[in-house]
């Protein structure tokens, strides 16, 4: 990837088209170089392809910054739950609302597709991506021991339950309304607060 200056300053007008978009194989070289920068042991580009041929019971979206890729989020729906698999943000781009932004659509998704719970793992020691998902109205469930073995890390799990119910529907709109003031694109898809 090229070099370029870090921005966390918040997306402005001017600044290249913000879309979220169904991950494609098309998206996968730049997807790839962003799961490579992000984690120690990343997923192989055979398991997103794998992935992405699943289906409807996978939901895989990236965000756009004009042309390129500078973040993914992927979840598996079982039934009436969905499991965030994969999560990452081009760290040239992390601190903008990005991240919050994915996690808005694919929960917003997963509701309208009738996901009653979600979960997650995040590394224990992560608390910069607890805040994140506890701010979008996962709550701490339990430690899976060395869930990231090669780190030598604990695991945190969170669940965000009754996601059709009041509370997250609190939080979802909470987190639109800020993006929506600084023009983030919104989810086609019902908040359910009506
Ligand atoms: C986790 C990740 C996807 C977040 O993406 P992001 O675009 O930087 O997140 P956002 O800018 O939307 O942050 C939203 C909130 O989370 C908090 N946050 C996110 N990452 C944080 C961090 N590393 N440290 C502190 N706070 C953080 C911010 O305080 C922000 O809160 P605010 O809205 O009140 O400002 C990104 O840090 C990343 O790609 N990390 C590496 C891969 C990874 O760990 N994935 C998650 C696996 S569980």
């Amino acid at each position: 990837m090229d070099e370029e200056p870090v921005d966390h300053s918040a997306y402005s007008a001017g600044e290249p088209e913000l879309q979220v978009v169904p991950i494609s194989t098309e998206h996968l070289d730049e997807l790839m170089a962003i799961e490579l920068a992000s984690f120690a042991t990343p997923w192989s580009r055979r398991l997103f392809i794998d992935e992405l041929a699943f289906g409807p019971s996978r939901i895989y979206l990236g965000l756009l910054f004009g042309d390129r890729l500078v973040g993914y989020i992927g979840a598996m729906l079982v039934l009436d739950e969905v499991h965030i698999t994969t999560f990452a943000v081009d760290a040239r781009h992390r601190s903008r609302g990005f991240g919050k932004l994915l996690l808005l659509h694919v929960m917003t998704i997963a509701r309208d597709r009738g996901s009653v719970a979600a979960t997650l793992e995040v590394r224990a020691s992560d608390r910069g991506a607890q805040q994140l998902y506890q701010r979008i109205g996962f709550v701490p469930a339990g430690i899976r021991k060395n869930y990231y073995a090669e780190e030598g890390e604990d695991g945190l799990v969170m669940w965000a339950h009754d996601l059709q119910g009041p509370t997250v529907t609190e939080h979802l709109v909470a987190i639109a309304s800020e993006l929506i003031a600084i023009n983030y694109p919104m989810p086609n898809h019902s908040m359910g607060a009506d």
